[in-house]
């Protein structure tokens, strides 16, 4: 979390005086307001506030219809909640390489494909963006669905499109650790009316007796509770409101680092204006090197971010799907024919560039003095 003060304290205590702190009821209240603010901000037909990013995922996937049968590409670089959201709708996570901008490369997403692929996730990881371009092809040559993670990417661009829009759907997380935060919290972005429809569904218990159920045209299921308290929503409505500042920070920062340290080589960038200025990346030749490097500048290396290496998925690569074997995606009969390779050795070109990249993780309200510090430091 970047910034946090007394507004989102005052939107908070808005709700609790007023008491009404369930999101479900008449009338536009915080949470609905938020979608929508969120919706125009990014430009997209329907936004959902959710628990969190892996239920923002979970609602995508559900509401595109992906279920046991199906298999979904994911980079080998990502949060395990990307795998599991896929796992949680009965379908198997595929692995694919990243490319040198560590995030999936578009051709190795393509050798992953198999009869059985229905949908490619790409993630934008640190606020990188993904060449949305060549998957977008990919996925249209063989008519998958797309599904952003753009859980560490909130208000980062490709192109000109927000992360998050340009695929089937999107997901976005808003916990702790996040641009924008309210300590969890997620939103679903989707253009598509059906898939929204299924996906509000989804979010909620399977009841059907809210008011806003009233125009819902799909028959009802259980869902998965992953609605949010109305002090959420406010709280996120006043975070909307810093995302401009926190970013246009981050990336004026991330760009003074690069073009200060002109001795070593920037991470290649999908879209260097559209990347959230998360971190700054430099690239090395060798592991050495990177270490070396990270050790003077203040950096850390990828293949040190223990969860987010697909080998430390624990639950994945041991296919514990499900807390019951019965509801395990791996066990099911109509993933037989499904036999995802989780071995290391198979994505060793991903683990050799997590190897040789050094991020440096940027606050946004460093000060000058902070940032001359960090770039003497670089170049010292
Ligand atoms: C890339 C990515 N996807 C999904 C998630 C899941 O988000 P949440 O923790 O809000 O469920 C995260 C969270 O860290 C993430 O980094």
């Amino acid at each position: 979390m970047y910034r946090m003060g007394k507004e989102e304290a005052a939107a908070a205590a808005r709700v609790i005086e007023s008491k009404e702190l369930f999101r479900v009821n008449d009338g536009a209240k915080e949470t609905t307001h938020f979608e929508q603010e969120l919706a125009e901000k990014v430009g997209v037909s329907h936004a959902l506030c959710v628990s969190g990013g892996t239920t923002a995922l979970m609602s995508s996937l559900a509401g595109l219809g992906v279920r046991p049968g199906d298999e979904v590409i994911v980079p080998a670089y990502t949060y395990i909640a990307t795998a599991s959201a896929v796992l949680a709708v009965g379908a198997i996570p595929v692995l694919a390489d990243v490319d040198q901008t560590l995030t999936l490369s578009p051709e190795a997403a393509e050798r992953a494909i198999t009869p059985r692929t229905r949908a490619i996730l790409p993630v934008h990881m640190s606020g990188l963006p993904c060449n949305m371009d060549g998957i977008m092809e990919v996925a249209k040559r063989h008519n998958l669905f797309v599904v952003e993670d753009a859980c560490q990417a909130v208000g980062g661009s490709f192109r000109g499109r927000r992360l998050g829009t340009i695929g089937d759907a999107g997901a976005m997380s808003f916990n702790y650790f996040k641009i924008i935060s309210a300590g969890e919290g997620g939103a679903l972005l989707t253009n598509n009316d059906e898939v929204f429809k299924r996906a509000s569904i989804y979010h909620d218990s399977g009841a059907a007796f809210w008011p806003y159920t009233e125009d819902k045209d799909v028959p009802f299921f259980v869902g998965t509770a992953a609605r949010v308290s109305e002090i959420t929503g406010a709280i996120l409505r006043v975070q909307l409101t810093r995302l401009d500042g926190i970013l246009a920070d981050l990336r004026r920062i991330r760009k003074q680092l690069h073009d200060s340290c002109p001795a070593y080589t920037p991470l290649p960038s999908n879209d260097y204006e559209g990347d959230c200025g998360v971190v700054a990346g430099f690239i090395f030749e060798t592991e050495k090197e990177a270490r070396a490097f990270a050790k003077k500048a203040g950096g850390w290396l990828p293949i040190d971010s223990e969860r987010h290496i697909f080998c430390n998925w624990e639950p994945v690569v041991n296919r514990r799907g499900a807390f019951c074997d019965e509801m395990n995606p791996y066990l099911m009969a109509r993933n037989a024919q499904s036999n995802p390779d989780y071995r290391s050795e198979t994505y060793a070109k991903s683990l050799d560039l997590l190897s040789r990249v050094v991020y440096i993780s940027i606050n946004p309200d460093w000060t000058e003095e902070e940032v001359a510090e960090r770039i003497a430091r670089i170049n010292g």
